[in-house]
């Protein structure tokens, strides 16, 4: 039975797809079964950063109006044999919420983690949330990154929605030294919902996304979502303080 999770943001380009993807890799690197999906009525991002671009011709829009079957858009990742994908459609479309839902359930014995990269649109945060056990928040600590995580985090929980958290990622020390972003505590405070990681600014994340590679063994990166994967499999490992 799968573990639901989904990572959502206030805004665009705060690191959802980074998020998923990274801590997907760990989790499948340690021996679980896991499934990816972008639900994103536009551009795609997670084929290329888990390195499975162009091995499907069809995506999450095609499976949801009935122009495929579900296993004909899981493509696997070149990372892990563990690491599977559903691409989000290459073109602006809407997708039908109903038939997501019914999508995931059948998934359900199949894979150990189902983690959903979920755009930002009203809409789609409302999507899942009966059936979605990690509900994580993205947000960068700045001062409309907080507002804009505090907005998502009461529309998920005035939904009922369940394991509400916040990662802060981009996080830079200089910058909460010199007051540029607020300390992650009072973040902490104005959001009002436990924290789930700190992620800090990390040179290689984009060079390992863009290729569609893994961190490196024993660097910053690998530890730090490794540590993510391991409390997101209920583990009791440290937040990891930058
Ligand atoms: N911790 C980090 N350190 C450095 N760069 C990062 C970090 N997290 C994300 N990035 C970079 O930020 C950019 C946006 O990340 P990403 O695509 O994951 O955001 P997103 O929230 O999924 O965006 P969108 O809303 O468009 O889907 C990427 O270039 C990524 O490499
Ligand atoms: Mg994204």
């Amino acid at each position: 039975m799968s573990i639901i999770t989904r990572v959502l943001s206030g805004k665009d380009g705060v690191g959802k797809s980074t998020v998923t993807a990274l801590i997907g890799e760990q989790l499948a690197l340690s021996g679980k079964k896991v499934l990816l999906i972008e639900f994103e009525n536009g551009l795609r991002s997670l084929d290329m950063f888990v390195g499975a671009t162009q091995t499907k011709i069809y995506d999450l829009d095609d499976i949801l109006n009935g122009r495929c079957e579900i296993e004909d858009a899981i493509a696997n990742s070149s990372l892990s044999r563990n690491l599977d994908v559903i691409f989000a459609a290459n073109a602006r479309k809407d997708l039908p919420k109903d038939q997501f839902e019914t999508m995931v359930l059948s998934l359900m014995d199949t894979y150990d983690h189902i983690i959903v990269d979920t755009d930002c649109s009203g809409d789609s945060i409302d999507c899942l949330t009966s059936i979605t056990m990690n509900n994580l928040v993205v947000a960068t600590p700045d001062v409309p990154g907080i507002r804009d995580a505090r907005y998502v985090c009461d529309r998920v929980l005035s939904n009922g929605g369940v394991g509400v958290k916040v990662i802060f990622n981009r996080v830079r020390k200089d910058y909460i030294k010199d007051n540029v972003t607020p300390n992650l505590d009072a973040a902490l405070d104005l959001i009002g919902v436990p924290l789930f990681g700190v992620i800090p600014e990390l040179g290689d994340v984009m060079n390992c996304t863009s290729r569609g590679i893994l961190p490196k063994s024993k660097t910053m990166t690998r530890k730090i979502f490794k540590a993510l994967a391991m409390r997101l499999e209920g583990e009791n490992v440290p937040l990891t303080v930058i």
